[in-house]
């Protein structure tokens, strides 16, 4: 079975994740604080390959107590460097879709889990459920990553919070070859409300067509 699936992001007023050179430094402490008791509240917590080429993430607890959510890496060939900084601790697993056996030797050397799928993020959803019991994924971004979780209706709640900044250029929300029309998505808004800083946004949407709210 599918795990519950949130997307967490913060973005510029003009639905920006980062700018065309990849700073992303959004969040006030308040909304570092509400990302990391999310990352405390749920199973695992992922994100693109191209989120840790650019910001090279620890991706730990750090604004909130608790147990750390498993690291999961999505990527088609998982070259990402063994200098990363998310390599240093465990509790990882890396999904590619055609990595080279050097890849997957180098990455065993260093003792983390390689496994293959489809590019079919859904398909990880449930490995992640099947194979590490995992019921509920936080998934940070970046666009492209929330692009193929949009795009094949793998999510159940997308919160978001508006960061008061214009990037003018840079990576969206959501990176994709997108929607033509109609078929684009409708979210429902479940609440807002104003951030403890008093200048940013907090939006939570639930998925109409999940079936799991
Ligand atoms: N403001 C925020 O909340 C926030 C959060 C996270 C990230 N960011 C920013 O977002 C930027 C990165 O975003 P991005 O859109 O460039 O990249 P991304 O989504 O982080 O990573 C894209 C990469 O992930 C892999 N991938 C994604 N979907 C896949 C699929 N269905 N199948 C196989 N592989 C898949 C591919 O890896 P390969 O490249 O290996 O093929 C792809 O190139 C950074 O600048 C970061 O700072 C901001």
């Amino acid at each position: 079975m599918r795990p519950y699936v949130i997307i967490f992001t913060t973005t510029s007023i003009d639905g920006r994740l980062a700018t065309k050179t990849g700073y992303s430094e959004l969040s006030c402490p308040h909304d570092k604080v509400r990302q990391h008791i999310l990352r405390a509240e749920v199973d695992a917590l992922m994100v693109g390959a191209n989120t840790i080429r650019v910001d090279d993430p620890k991706l730990e607890l750090k604004y909130a107590r608790g147990r750390s959510p498993l690291r999961v890496i999505i990527s088609t060939k998982a070259e990402l460097g063994p200098e990363r900084r998310i390599f240093k601790g465990g509790n990882l697993v890396v999904y590619a879709v055609s990595p080279s056996q050097v890849t997957i030797d180098e990455l065993a050397s260093r003792g983390v889990p390689i496994r293959l799928f489809n590019g079919r993020v859904c398909e990880v959803m449930n490995d992640l459920n099947v194979s590490f019991g995992v019921n509920k994924v936080m998934v940070e971004g970046g666009g492209k990553l929330i692009w193929s979780i949009i795009r094949d209706n793998c999510f159940d709640e997308l919160r978001v919070t508006i960061s008061p900044k214009i990037f003018g250029n840079g990576r969206s929300l959501v990176e994709g070859e997108g929607f033509s029309g109609p078929e684009a998505p409708i979210l429902q808004l479940l609440d807002s409300k104003l951030c403890e800083c008093g200048n940013e946004v907090v939006l939570k949407y639930k998925n109409r067509a999940s079936s799991r709210l």
